[in-house]
C-alpha cells in the first residue's frame, strides 16, 4: 500500500521541476493528485504521464497569486473529493538580481507569487482540510543564495508564515512544515548550469559534490505529507547535499 493511499493532494506549480516530480511520486504512492500551474501545456503533459501509470489526477490552470483562482479550485476539489488532505505550496519564481538592481515592480511580482501565493494557499485549504479531520501543508522555501534579494526576502516571509500557520492550525490537526532545497537542477536554475564557472563555484560549496535532483526534494516532501511525519509541525527540513555557507 502506498504512503498516500486515499489522500487528496494539491500541488501548485506542478508542471515542471520539483513540483512535477512530487506529482509523479504522490500519484505512485496512491494519492489523488490535484496538479495546478499557470503553464497549461506542462500540466497536461504531467496528467498524461500520471494516467499512463494508472494514477489518479486532475489538472487546473491556476495562478497562485489570484485569490479567485484559489476559491474556484478548492470548491471544485471539495465537490469532486469531499475533502483535501495535503497542500504543497511549491510554485515559485526567481529574479536573479541583487538588491540595488531590483525594481519595486520586480519585488512586488516575486512577492505576489512566492509569498502571497502560499498565504492564499494556507488560507483557502483550511476548511477542506477540517472536513478531512486534519491535513498537511508543506511550503517550499530555499536555503538562500547570492544576488536574489526579492526572492530571498519572499522565502523569508513564508518561513515565518509557516510558523504562524502551524500555531493557528494545530487545533485542527493540520500540520504545517517547510522544506529548504539547495541547488536543484530545474528550469529555474538552468542559467547557473549553462555557465560552467558559476556551476563549478556552487557545486564546490556542496559537501556531496553535486547538485540535487527534483526527486530528491520530492521524497522529503512526501515524508512531511505522509503520516510518517505525524509528530512534526512548524519544522524546517533542509535538503541541500550539505551546502557550506561562509
Ligand atoms: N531549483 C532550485 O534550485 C530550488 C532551490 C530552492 C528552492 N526552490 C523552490 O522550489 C520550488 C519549485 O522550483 P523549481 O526549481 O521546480 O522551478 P521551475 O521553474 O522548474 O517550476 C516552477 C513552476 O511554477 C510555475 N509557476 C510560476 N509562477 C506561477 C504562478 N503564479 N502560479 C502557479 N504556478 C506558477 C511554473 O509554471 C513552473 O511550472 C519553487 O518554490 C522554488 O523557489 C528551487
Amino acid at each position: 500500500m502506498g504512503k498516500l493511499e486515499g489522500k487528496v493532494a494539491l500541488i501548485t506549480g506542478a508542471g515542471n521541476g520539483i513540483g512535477y516530480s512530487q506529482a509523479l511520486l504522490f500519484a505512485q504512492e496512491g494519492a489523488s493528485v490535484i496538479a495546478t500551474d499557470v503553464d497549461t501545456a506542462a500540466g497536461e503533459k504531467l496528467i498524461r504521464e500520471i494516467q499512463k501509470k494508472n494514477g489518479k489526477t486532475m489538472f487546473f490552470k491556476h495562478d497562485v497569486a489570484r485569490e479567485e483562482d484559489w476559491s474556484e479550485i478548492i470548491a471544485k476539489v471539495t465537490k469532486a473529493h469531499g475533502k483535501l488532505d495535503i497542500l504543497v505550496n511549491n510554485a515559485g519564481i526567481l529574479i536573479q538580481k541583487d538588491l540595488e538592481n531590483t525594481s519595486a515592480k520586480e519585488w512586488e511580482k516575486v512577492f505576489e507569487v512566492n509569498a502571497k501565493g502560499p498565504f492564499l494557499g494556507c488560507k483557502y485549504v483550511a476548511g477542506a482540510m477540517r472536513k478531512a479531520g486534519g491535513g498537511s501543508i508543506i511550503n517550499i522555501l530555499s536555503i538562500g543564495g547570492p544576488s536574489a534579494a526579492a526572492y530571498e526576502a519572499s522565502k523569508g516571509a513564508v518561513q515565518l508564515l509557516t510558523k504562524a500557520a502551524a500555531i493557528d492550525y494545530a487545533k485542527d490537526n493540520i500540520r504545517v512544515n517547510s522544506i529548504y532545497p539547495g541547488l536543484i537542477e530545474t528550469s529555474m536554475t538552468e542559467e547557473i548550469f549553462k555557465d560552467r564557472v558559476q556551476r563549478n563555484y556552487f557545486v564546490s560549496k556542496i559537501l556531496l559534490g553535486r547538485a540535487g535532483l527534483p526527486i530528491e526534494v520530492a521524497k522529503a516532501v512526501l515524508f512531511l505529507a505522509s503520516d510518517d511525519a505525524s509528530y512534526m509541525t512548524g519544522s524546517e527540513l533542509v535538503v541541500d547535499g550539505g551546502y557550506i555557507t561562509e
